[in-house]
């Protein structure tokens, strides 16, 4: 009842809305043994929907899912705030998903921590330079080192099956996995040595519908699906009432580190009905979880944000992604022969000279200073001076001369190379 009695009190969320949650409370809340869920064929399903718990089962709820609907078309349109809310987050690299949702927790004033595993100059530049863009009234910045370990490791880790487990995979199981549940552990002990218990910190867990599908990825996805075990864990273990917990599983996003050297096929997916994302696009879906409404919700039970646009709808992906790249693959060699036997087919019409003039050579500019060595003046320029004679004593003054410049580039030519 305490939900919606708040929320019949806000003046700011409109009728409409108010009936939407109070259909979904009576759903979710009211009869948590009747499922109140209208059964619907996978296939009219929609593509970015939430998930609540029946039984033992995740099922698709349309109330719930409504509702964040609605929360997506709000911040959309009207925007949101996270004013006074404090955000940590990893994984926050250039390209990231991450580093869209960072883009628009400051534009709602929220204070972030950030954490990187790569923290040097540029690295803080760019969050410096991403909070002179988005930050607003309230929003802060705090950026920390932190290294789950080696960067070069997690990387060299594709194409590894089972017979090609070793420690570097295991590695990355203990990024991907055990870490994040040290971090979830600490936050929790902080909450409870402060006895803070009427304010859980929301979780966004990073899954994937990727559990094997692609194969070749080592321990991946047996690490996100160990995540999955936190639902049960929010009331099986005593933490629950210091975490809340939002699942998002993420479908497939374009150009991050993650997913860049799949870029090309991404395209293709569409026609079998699968929906791929930016990284802008899957950040505005997870800032969408992270709305008050929703998270006063996952205070009472975790929520399952589906958010993997149709790939789990399709068995056979790693086929699909396999056959795409290798048509992909004959029709740029065939392009590739094409334009050489056109170039050949030039080459004898023209002349090989002939080639050189729709050639285009791009011409840099490049620092190549000469300095002639300085006119000297001669000694009657200097009778002016000698009006100073005798005026103070030569002994005691000190006097520098010279001209030109030392610094840490060397002199001022060197370091125009090193500007230019
Ligand atoms: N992209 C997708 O299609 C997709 C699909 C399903 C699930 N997901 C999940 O969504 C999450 C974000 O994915 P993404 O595509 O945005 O990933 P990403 O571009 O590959 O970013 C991963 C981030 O992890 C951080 N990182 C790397 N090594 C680290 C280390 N040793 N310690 C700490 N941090 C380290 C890096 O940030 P710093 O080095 O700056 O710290 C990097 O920005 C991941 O959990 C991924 O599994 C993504």
């Amino acid at each position: 009842m305490k939900l919606w009695t708040i929320v019949k009190s806000q003046s700011e969320i409109s009728d409409d809305q108010k009936n939407r949650i109070k259909a979904l409370y009576e759903g979710v809340f009211l009869q948590p043994q009747v499922s109140g869920i209208a059964t619907v064929s996978a296939n009219k399903v929609p593509l970015l929907h939430l998930k609540r718990k029946v039984g033992t089962n995740w099922e698709y709820s349309s109330n719930l899912t409504s509702v964040y609907l609605n929360i997506l078309h709000k911040i959309a349109t009207a925007g949101t705030t996270f004013k006074v809310k404090n955000a940590l987050l990893t994984g926050v690299g250039k390209g990231s998903i991450c580093v869209e949702v960072v883009k628009g927790l400051f534009s709602g004033g929220a204070h972030i921590v950030i954490t990187t595993s790569r923290h040097n100059r540029s690295t803080v530049e760019y969050y410096q330079s991403i909070f002179q863009t988005f930050g607003s009234r309230g929003s802060a910045l705090t950026v920390v080192p932190f290294n789950q370990d080696s960067k070069q490791d997690v990387e060299a880790l594709n194409g590894r099956e089972i017979d090609g487990i070793d420690n570097k995979s295991e590695l990355a199981h203990c990024i991907m996995l055990t870490n994040l549940l040290r971090i979830l552990g600490a936050v929790k002990g902080k909450q409870a040595s402060r006895q803070f218990l009427t304010c859980p910190t929301q979780v966004i867990l990073p899954l994937s519908p990727n559990h094997g599908l692609f194969g070749n990825d080592s321990l991946y996805s047996d690490s996100k699906i160990s995540l999955e075990t936190l639902f049960q864990r929010w009331t099986s273990e005593s933490w629950g009432e210091y975490l809340s917990l939002t699942g998002a599983v993420i479908g497939w996003t374009r150009g991050t580190t993650l997913m860049g050297l799949t870029n090309i096929i991404a395209h293709k997916l569409k026609s079998y009905g699968i929906r791929t994302f930016s990284a802008k696009e899957m950040a505005f879906n997870i800032l969408g979880l992270m709305h008050p409404l929703l998270f006063s919700i996952t205070q009472d039970e975790p929520i399952w944000a589906d958010l993997n646009g149709g790939m789990d709808r399709l068995p056979d992906l790693a086929e699909i992604t396999t056959r795409i790249q290798s048509s992909l693959m004959k029709e740029s060699d065939l392009r590739r022969a094409i334009a050489h036997d056109n170039a050949t087919d030039y080459k004898i019409l023209n002349g090989v000279d002939a080639e050189c003039l729709i050639q285009t050579v791009d011409v840099l500019p490049h620092a190549n200073f000469r300095f002639k060595f300085p006119d000297l003046e001669t000694q009657e320029t200097l009778i002016n001076v000698t009006k100073l004679c005798d005026l103070i004593d030569l002994e005691k003054v000190m006097v520098v001369t010279g001209s030109g410049e030392a610094g840490p580039w060397g002199n001022s030519r060197t370091r125009w190379e090193m500007e230019a």
